[in-house]
């Protein structure tokens, strides 16, 4: 027999011996094969594309702050995400997955016979799987962008690195403060009824942090000012920053008293926590959450009679974290 006649032989004798072992390994299935379902795989497919999309859309809207109805936005998202996974994940356990009841528990890892044949189970239920990798594809994608968007949102707990510019104020000596509109206050222009929001006079974005300031006026001889302070309040005129400094509200309430003799003294109130602020001691904290008194601007009256900051802020601006407790504000131009 001449060689090539060997070689055709040995073929045909190997093709028939896999050709056999394929037919005990189907004759000795545990999980009997199930037809496929392409329709109902490519359905999950598609679900699970709309969840990895809907994700993406959810960090998008989280980084963009300049979208109207971000919040919404944001709440819309991430709930169609959950919402397809949940329904990729109930087609496929209905469609695809194999179930089998079995009336005896599984029994405990250890028997190696007993183990192989729960692998094989595990094998063979999915056999009946025709498009393995697109499920694996776009389930692999829909897992890792809903984890990237459980993730996303620790960026908003502030910034790590570039903490900075929330110790920045744009107050420096001599800068008049303004109202909303850009007026510059007089000293006579503040009672003692109420208070006032001013804000830095020039090109400062009223959006920095350390740019509102809260005014009132107290009696001079209820000042009790920190030590170093004793001429930032001039004609009992005391200025705060704005932003109170548990978590960053604006302090947007004033508690005065109509009967002094049986009512509690002024205070400056945050209406988020009710952190409690003394404007006659340096803002120091009498009530609430807040960790730091509210940093205080040294103030002073021009010859025109109008209010000027004497030099910044006497600390950071804005809530506490980490460092940020100690150490001056900085100047932010
Ligand atoms: S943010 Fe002001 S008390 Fe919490």
């Amino acid at each position: 027999m001449s060689s090539v006649w060997r070689w055709i032989l040995g073929l045909v004798v190997l093709i028939g011996s896999l050709r056999r072992r394929r037919q005990e390994r189907e004759h000795d299935r545990i999980v009997e094969k199930a037809p496929g379902n392409p329709r109902a795989e490519v359905a999950v497919a598609i679900l699970l594309l709309l969840t990895t999309l809907f994700a993406v859309a959810f960090i998008v809207f989280l980084a963009t702050d300049s979208i109207g109805g971000q919040t919404q936005l944001m709440g819309a998202t991430l709930g169609a995400c959950f919402l397809f996974f949940a329904a990729a994940l109930i087609v496929a356990a209905k469609t695809i997955i194999a179930t089998e009841e079995i009336e005896e528990e599984y029994p405990e890892p250890g028997n190696p016979q007993e183990q192989q044949e729960v692998d094989q189970i595990i094998r063979e239920s999915g056999d009946g799987i025709t498009r393995k990798g697109l499920l694996r594809t776009t389930g692999g994608a829909a897992i890792a962008a809903i984890g990237a968007a459980i993730v996303a949102p620790i960026a908003g707990f502030g910034p790590f690195l570039k903490t900075r510019e929330l110790q920045q104020a744009p107050w420096h000596r001599g800068r008049r403060l303004v109202d909303e509109k850009g007026k510059p206050y007089k000293a006579s222009d503040i009672s003692s009824e109420t208070f006032y929001t001013a804000y830095p006079e020039g090109d400062v974005s009223k959006s920095l942090i350390g740019a509102p300031i809260v005014l009132v006026r107290l009696e001079m001889s209820a000042l009790k000012l920190p030590p170093g302070r004793a001429d930032w309040a001039p004609g009992g005129i005391v200025g705060y920053s704005k932003i109170c400094t548990h978590a960053g509200c604006a302090i947007a309430l004033y508690r005065k008293p109509l009967f002094p003799t049986v009512e509690p003294r002024p205070a400056l109130v945050c209406p988020c926590h009710y952190s409690t602020f003394d404007p006659a001691e340096g803002a120091k904290v009498i009530f609430g959450p807040a960790g730091r008194p509210l940093p205080q601007l040294p103030l002073t009256v021009d010859a025109h009679g109008y209010l000027r900051a004497r030099g910044n802020l006497s600390g950071p601006p804005g809530p506490g974290w980490w460092g940020v407790r100690s150490g001056p504000a900085r100047n932010a131009s």
